[in-house]
């Protein structure tokens, strides 16, 4: 059987009462139901954080797993109003969205995103990390490159052992939340060069990291972008907040 490809939903800062989180909950129950169980695991949820215990409790028996959207780069002490990612784990999640394009627009460096890292892996998360953000223009000629010393620069720092427990999301900033996407050509050449360049720095064993893409997708142009581009799944922000359309979107790429 051929490796499933993830459908991971980030649900940013939405569903801002507990009623929209218990609703969101029993939708996605609902919607989760028809499917096989390897389209179930393939499906991430990452609810705001306040939220993640009450999705871990709802899904233990839907067999969906449910992620952070981000995590402090370090383990504890003295950062008022931050999440250790060892508090992730503890509390059931199972990865952990890091880099994430509207993070590092606050100033998050990449130094910090790469010791983020680290230290979700060292807890036992799955790190899904966003590279892209730097890619500011679909024009940019340089994107490659770009996109190339970027990834460098994060598995550069990772052992051979850690390097195998991280999943890629290629996401070019101007394709979030703007209706617009790369061509399925573009997403395959640029998530080839993420895998060159995890490959140039670890070898061959590596090449099986799954690469995602994301940026605007829907249930409209995920099967399209997905089979053309051979990339491993996605990341669906705004299209995420109905989870009839994660549903929707693992049953179109694990038939
Ligand atoms: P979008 O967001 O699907 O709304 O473009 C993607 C993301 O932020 O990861």
């Amino acid at each position: 059987m051929n490796k499933p490809k993830l459908v991971i939903g980030n649900i940013k800062m939405n569903l801002e009462t507990s009623q929209a989180r218990d609703e969101y909950i029993t939708n996605s129950l609902e919607a989760f139901r028809g499917l096989s169980d390897s389209q179930k695991s393939a499906i991430v949820i990452c609810p705001p954080f306040l939220y993640i215990e009450s999705f871990v409790q709802a899904y233990k028996f839907a067999d969906v797993a449910v992620g952070g959207q981000n995590a402090h780069q370090e383990l504890r002490g003295k950062n008022t109003g931050e999440i250790s990612p060892k508090m992730l784990a503890s509390i059931g999640a199972q990865c952990v969205i890091l880099g994430h394009s509207e993070r590092r627009a606050t100033g998050e460096t990449l130094e910090q995103v790469i010791q983020k890292v680290i230290n979700a892996i060292l807890t036992g998360l799955t790190p899904i990390i966003c590279v892209g953000f730097t890619v500011g223009s679909k024009d940019a000629q340089d994107e490659g490159k770009i996109l190339k010393d970027e990834v460098n620069e994060i598995v550069s720092a990772l052992n051979a052992q850690q390097v195998q427990k991280v999943i890629f999301a290629y996401e070019p900033v101007w394709a979030i939340g703007s209706g617009k996407t790369p061509t399925p050509e573009h997403i395959h050449t640029m998530t080839l060069v993420v895998r060159k360049a995890i490959v140039g720095v670890h070898g061959p064993d590596t090449k099986e990291i799954p690469v995602l893409y994301g940026g605007s997708i829907t249930t409209e142009n995920v099967r399209e972008i997905c089979v053309q581009s051979h990339i491993d799944g996605v990341l669906v922000g705004g299209a995420s907040l109905d989870p009839a359309n994660l549903a929707r979107m693992s049953s179109l790429l694990n038939q």
